[in-house]
């Protein structure tokens, strides 16, 4: 199960099991990354707004100075909001951050630019605390994407993809791309499944990767009843349940970071046990986002809109 891969709409495979880089702290990501990779980790996804890719960079290269190959690992890294209209400039400080010639994959982070002369590199604000956001009609995320494109024939990044994309983003984006987007990163878990984003992304060749298949930092989906019947019956953890139904998982604990590798292959019960919470969650219109940054803008999230 932990070696399960999945081809890309550019003819690449992508691990399933990655290593999560967000919030994982300094002094805690080199060795995560350097851990996860030693024992048979073959993703890790970065982002430049993480601010910790020179730590990944650090356990990548003490992974290869161990004997990992680059050509056998996987690592993602993500454009900024501020970044939206500098593309290629963003991807040579993330390559130099991270001490990479390439990436597998570069995803648009976010689907928003904001101001790239703004008061901050990350997270520009109007003087009365608001985001300081580009209007679409100054940058779209289509020009985003179109300068994502061009980065391919570069060899800097084998594929581009984008990170929560609504069904609203994607039906715009679809008709003006050139190169059909490889992934679509987005949070997704029994509280949270977006199916129609996912049946909709199968249905365009672009393949759904899950974050925070755990609920996020102290997510209360690991005690939540349905999970914690099928990891019973299963005899095994909580997480366990929970990873092998998504995973892209960050964990900075090695205990953890072994532990996350042990992959049920869910069975049919157990499958409809989850997916009924998450039908019960969404009747009950009790579905649960854990990651949505607060810019003001209305993504077209089913759940917020
Ligand atoms: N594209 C995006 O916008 C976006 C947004 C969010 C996340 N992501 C990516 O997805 C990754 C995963 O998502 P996430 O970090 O939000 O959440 P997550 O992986 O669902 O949860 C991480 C939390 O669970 C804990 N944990 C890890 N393994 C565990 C286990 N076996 N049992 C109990 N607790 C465990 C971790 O703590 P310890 O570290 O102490 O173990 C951490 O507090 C991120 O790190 C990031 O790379 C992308």
């Amino acid at each position: 199960m932990a070696d399960t891969r999945f081809k890309l709409n550019n003819g690449t495979e992508i691990p399933a099991l990655g290593l999560g880089t967000w919030q994982s702290g300094p002094g805690e990501v080199e060795k995560a990354v350097s851990y996860a990779l030693s024992i048979g980790y073959k993703h890790i996804d970065a982002a430049y707004c993480y601010g910790n890719e020179n730590e990944v960079g650090e356990g990548l290269k003490q992974a290869f100075a161990n004997g990992v190959k680059r050509e056998d690992i996987f690592v993602t890294t993500k454009l900024w909001c501020t970044y939206h209209s500098r593309v290629e400039e963003a991807l040579d400080k993330s390559l130099k951050s991270l001490g990479l010639d390439y990436v597998d994959l570069y995803l648009m982070h976010w689907p928003v630019p904001m101001n790239p002369k703004g008061n901050d590199d990350k997270f520009p604000k109007h003087p009365d605390g608001s985001r300081d956001l580009v209007k679409p009609e100054v940058w779209s995320h289509i020009q985003t994407w179109k300068e994502l494109e061009k980065v391919l024939p570069t060899g800097k990044a084998k594929a581009i993809g984008v990170a929560n994309y609504s069904l609203r983003y994607l039906e715009q984006l679809l008709p003006h791309a050139t190169v059909v987007p490889a992934v679509n990163q987005i949070e997704n878990h029994p509280s949270l499944p977006q199916q129609e984003i996912v049946d909709f992304c199968k249905s365009k060749g672009i393949h759904i990767t899950a974050y925070s298949p755990l609920g996020s930092t102290g997510s209360p989906m690991l005690t939540a009843e349905p999970v914690v019947e099928v990891a019973k019956k299963r005899g095994v953890t909580p997480a366990a349940v929970l990873l092998s139904y998504n995973i892209l998982a960050k964990s900075v604990n090695p205990e953890r970071i072994k532990a996350n590798m042990d992959l049920i292959k869910l069975d049919k019960s157990d499958m409809k046990t989850l997916t009924d919470y998450s039908k019960e969650l969404e009747a009950s219109k009790k579905l649960v986002r854990y990651v949505y940054p607060a810019f003001g803008v209305d993504f077209g999230f089913p759940d917020k809109s």
